[in-house]
């Protein structure tokens, strides 16, 4: 079968096919044919061999994506073979086939089409658990989600409406305003956001993926007894030949303490999908929620253009990412 290998780390240049046998599923796992694989932000990271949580090279990147069922293990029960499913996995996506534990798979919900099944879950799942299970954001709270159109943003602005909040959005540039702002979102500069919700709108809840400044303005702005829910740091840039690079990084990588949350009264919290997905008696619990609302609010992760790049193109995907071009989720389409 084709898939992305990663042997090193490094520039566009790392990203080859690989011709590699199809896995073999043990007993408790399922082989899945893949048709679509995401790509998020995190594969720029472990391309980089910047993802703290990556596995050991040579591994097949891709954390998620949509697929059918090809075989089963002897001892899987609950699934079939031939169910369109949601496969979110540390590494592996980004393959024809891969292999992965009955009990970390979903269903894909009949609302949305292939295309949506394979972009949901990333963004869906980390945007739910922020607001609902860790910020416990209320009806009627005021909430400002960072990089409002990327994959995570624009899932989370959709739920932010959906749980009548006001939400806020910032973005690079005005094209990407307007998704904010089409999904009921009101758009917001990185130049100015805090200065304009410091008068009548002080955020109650704050999903934070950027860090540095970014994140220090955010939580100053935020309401008292607001919550923030860090879950990444698009703007923490590194260079790992470069030590000025590192100390710069780990500046702004985003810390309170307790001083600082204490008397204000703000909460500083983090959500890691892959913890979640490792935790498959919690993803049980969210799941049907999550589901619940997204049904019956009808909301669909946003995919970028409607483009899906081939496999063999997966460097034009991350460039585009890296680029900060991408409104919504970039897809791979894993069979060209
Ligand atoms: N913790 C978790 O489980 C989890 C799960 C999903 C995603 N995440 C994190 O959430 C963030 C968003 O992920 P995503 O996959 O949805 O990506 P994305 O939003 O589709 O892309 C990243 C966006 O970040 C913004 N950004 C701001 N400053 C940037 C900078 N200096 N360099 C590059 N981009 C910058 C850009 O939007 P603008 O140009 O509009 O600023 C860019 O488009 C990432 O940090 C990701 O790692 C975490």
């Amino acid at each position: 079968m084709k898939a992305i290998v990663l042997n090193k780390t490094g520039g566009l240049d790392v990203l080859k096919i690989s011709e590699i046998p199809v896995p073999e599923p043990e007993k408790d796992e399922a082989l899945i044919k893949m048709k679509y694989a995401a790509v998020n932000y995190a594969d720029l990271l472990c391309r980089q061999g910047l993802y703290s949580w990556a596995e050991k090279r040579p591994y097949i990147l891709g954390l998620e994506g949509l697929g059918y069922i090809e075989r089963l293990g002897t001892d899987v029960t609950g699934f079939n073979v031939g169910d369109r499913v949601i496969v979110g996995k540390n590494h592996g996506c980004d393959a024809e086939f891969t292999t992965i534990k009955a009990k970390h798979l979903a269903l894909a919900p009949d609302y949305l089409n292939d295309e949506e099944s394979a972009s949901f879950l990333g963004s869906f799942l980390t945007a739910w658990v922020a607001m609902h299970e860790m910020a416990r954001v209320r009806r009627g709270e005021i909430m400002l989600v960072h990089a409002g159109a990327g994959a995570l943003g624009t899932a989370a602005i959709q739920l932010g409406r959906a749980h009548d909040m006001k939400v806020y959005g910032t973005a690079s540039n005005p094209s990407k305003f307007k998704i904010i702002e089409d999904l009921g979102g009101t758009p917001l500069s990185y130049d100015n956001f805090d200065t304009m919700l410091m008068e009548n709108d002080r955020p109650h809840f704050v999903l934070e993926a950027i860090g540095g400044a970014v994140f220090k303005r955010s939580f100053e702005v935020m309401a008292p007894m607001g919550r923030m829910v860090c879950v990444g740091g698009t703007g923490i840039q590194v260079n790992k030949k470069n030590p000025l690079s590192i100390i710069r990084a780990l500046r702004s990588i985003p810390k309170r303490k307790l001083s600082e949350v204490l008397r204000p009264s703000k909460g500083f919290m983090g959500v890691h999908l892959g913890y979640i997905r490792d935790h498959p008696e919690m993803f049980t619990r969210i799941w049907p929620d999550l589901l619940r609302v997204c049904t019956e609010n009808e909301l669909r992760p946003i995919i970028h253009n409607s483009q899906i790049f081939p496999m063999s193109n997966v460097a034009a995907a991350h460039q585009l990412i890296h680029d900060r071009k991408n409104v919504g989720k970039v897809l791979l389409d894993v069979s060209r």
